[in-house]
């Protein structure tokens, strides 16, 4: 009797790690990157750190691998890197669709909506209505709220919902949530169409607009989205960055995340300079918004897609991955400033045995499957060039070609993904595509982390951020340093990393 318990467990368990196996191994299936079990995802919404865990909310489709009515699907994880999808978190009701929003922590209980002396978790979102969208009204897009007594695993929608109704303006979304302590209230930050508007409460159901900002600010090339509001520590002086996602109107094209640094005093946002900033200038982050109850620490993940694609892109069983979390920093160059992206520490976790080159003569090339045993997908190269035109190529052997580069000339980064596999699904794909130089120095540093289908380059220590997505029908095990000029590249370090699903 004993020994068939024992079979059947045996048998249970084999089971379970197959279905593992083989749902998160799919062809095309990143293997460092969050992506769902199954089916259509876009931005990531509520990110929250709470007790412990780092929730991911996200823009879901349960029934399809298109674009749907939409829901907020959830996923959590101790370290940013290992991920859980849970139960759907909110599902849509007959105010519209579940659209995109974020999760705060009330903990003052200004809401009234916590329980036995521990705060409410609180989501606020837009909720889309399509009846009213086909009946042409202005007013479908609307602000509710949900709350969660038991950390996030469960939520009620509040009662009164929408806590604030649409003034008669077709775009009127995404609201992004924080406590602004020095006023002792919540301010949302809400994407308008062409400009954002900034909303204040103190009890997250009644809501006053405060000001708007941006009409004549910044890339207009689309509609403004997913908002964000964070601030600083700049030598002691706090300095504000507003973050809009904007589709189309992105550096490379369709949709991309630009930035305004500035001042806010609790109602008005004036920013410091009116040029156009992008968190990244590759074409396949989107929606990037950070945690809240972070502290300090700021931290940034964006939607790894695009939306002139992301309904074409070849894999089917799900749809879109998210970017790997990023640590977001502010540096100064000559007088001005930037925010710049790294890669969070977390990723450690994953990290295999690294292997170094001190010094390398690409001269006009170096092949590191030469001098790296094991050489594989995932994997993080990071290392100090010369200024001079170079490209690091990932290849396989079905002449499959993926080239990261820097042009002197230009002064500029490049991704090239033309000749990588699949690009034929939409015209703009095999672009290549481009970001300024914006450090000036001798040397370059640069991270470059590759998993099976994405590449995200961080140049000058995140100055300069590019994420692209590719579609190789076989993994790169072959990476080439080029360099027509010659040169000169010191410190390579090359990382390998564990999948993320076991
Ligand atoms: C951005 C976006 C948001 C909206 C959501 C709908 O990608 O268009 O503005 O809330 O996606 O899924």
């Amino acid at each position: 009797m004993k020994r068939n318990y024992l079979v059947v467990i045996t048998i249970l368990l084999f089971t379970y790690q197959q279905t593992i196996a083989q749902t998160y191994h799919e062809q095309y299936r990143p293997q460092i990157h969050f992506s769902p079990k199954a089916h259509w995802m876009n931005d990531p919404n509520g990110m929250v750190y709470y007790n412990g865990i780092y929730h991911l909310f996200f823009q879901y489709y349960p029934n399809a691998s298109v674009w749907g009515p939409m829901h907020w699907g959830h996923a959590i994880s101790p370290d940013l890197i290992h991920w859980k999808q849970q139960p759907i978190a909110l599902y849509p009701d007959s105010i519209g669709y579940i659209f995109s929003g974020s999760v705060v922590v009330d903990k003052n209980n200004t809401s009234g909506l916590g329980m036995n002396g521990k705060p409410a978790v609180v989501a606020i979102f837009t909720q889309h209505d399509t009846a009213g969208e086909h009946a042409h009204t202005n007013t479908y897009q609307n602000q509710s709220i949900a709350y969660s007594n038991d950390e996030g695993k469960t939520w009620t929608k509040y009662n009164a919902n929408p806590v604030l109704k649409n003034p008669g303006i077709t775009d009127f979304r995404d609201p992004k949530v924080m406590w602004y302590d020095e006023g002792n209230k919540w301010i949302m930050t809400l994407a308008v169409k062409d400009h954002i508007a900034f909303y204040s409460s103190p009890d997250l159901k009644t809501w006053t607009e405060e000001s708007q900002f941006g009409k004549d600010v910044g890339a207009h090339g689309g509609v403004w989205e997913c908002p964000d509001l964070i601030s600083f520590d700049d030598n002691g002086k706090k300095v504000w960055a507003l973050i809009v996602n904007i589709n189309p109107g992105g550096p490379n094209g369709g949709s991309a995340t630009q930035y305004f640094l500035g001042d806010f005093d609790g109602k008005i946002f004036k920013p410091f300079t009116t040029d156009k900033k992008w968190i990244d200038y590759g074409p396949d982050e989107y929606a990037g918004v950070t945690y809240s109850n972070t502290d300090n620490r700021k931290i940034f993940l964006g939607w790894m897609s695009n939306w002139s694609y992301a309904q074409l892109v070849p894999t089917e069983v799900w749809r879109s991955a998210m970017t790997l979390p990023r640590n977001l920093n502010l540096m100064h160059v000559g007088d001005d400033m930037f925010i710049a992206s790294k890669p969070v520490v977390e990723l450690n976790s994953v990290a295999g045995k690294q292997q170094v080159i001190n010094a390398i003569a690409v001269n006009p090339q170096f092949d590191l499957s030469q001098q790296i045993s094991n050489l594989q997908l995932p994997c993080r190269l990071e290392f100090n060039a010369e200024a001079k035109s170079f490209s690091v190529n990932f290849s396989n052997d079905k002449n499959e070609l993926l080239v990261i580069g820097y042009d002197e000339v230009q002064k500029h980064y490049y991704i090239n993904r033309s000749q990588s596999g699949e690009v034929d699904f939409e015209k703009t794909f095999s672009e290549e595509h481009a970001a300024p130089r914006i450090l000036n120095a001798k040397m370059i540093h640069l991270t470059i982390i590759a998993d099976v289908s994405s590449v995200e380059l961080f140049a000058d220590d995140g100055l300069s951020v590019m994420t692209e997505i590719y579609f190789a029908s076989k993994p790169f095990g072959q990476i080439q340093l080029k360099s027509d000029s010659g040169m000169q590249v010191n410190n390579f370090i090359y990382t390998p990393y564990k999948s993320i699903w076991k």
